[in-house]
């Protein structure tokens, strides 16, 4: 376990997202009301990026066919069939870098 430097707060303004690689893991990192979150890019259902996909609130919703996800927990909130979770991740912002705990 490590804390990975994974970008500035400038580049994840409040509202946006984004997708960074840290120990081989495809995350998204996300604004959410001023608090970072971080979960997996992928989605669980047939592996769209999420970073694709349009985030309103706290609710992260993939372009490929519509599920929705709480960003801040990486649960599914809707979506019609049962698919997995998403990974969550710690996330510590430290002056102006944003890390992840893996
Ligand atoms: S790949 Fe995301 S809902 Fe189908």
């Amino acid at each position: 376990m490590g804390k990975i430097i994974v970008a500035k707060t400038s580049e994840i303004p409040i509202g946006k997202m984004k997708k960074v690689t840290a120990d081989g893991k495809e995350i998204l990192v996300m604004n959410i009301e001023g608090s970072y979150y971080a979960m997996d890019d992928t989605c669980t259902h047939a592996g769209a990026s999420l970073a694709e996909g349009k985030m309103e609130g706290s609710i992260v919703t993939c372009d490929w066919h519509g599920s929705k996800w709480d960003g801040k927990t990486g649960k599914l909130h809707a979506f019609p069939a049962k698919i997995k979770d998403l990974n969550s991740y710690k996330v510590v912002v430290e002056s102006d870098n944003i890390f992840l705990e893996l």
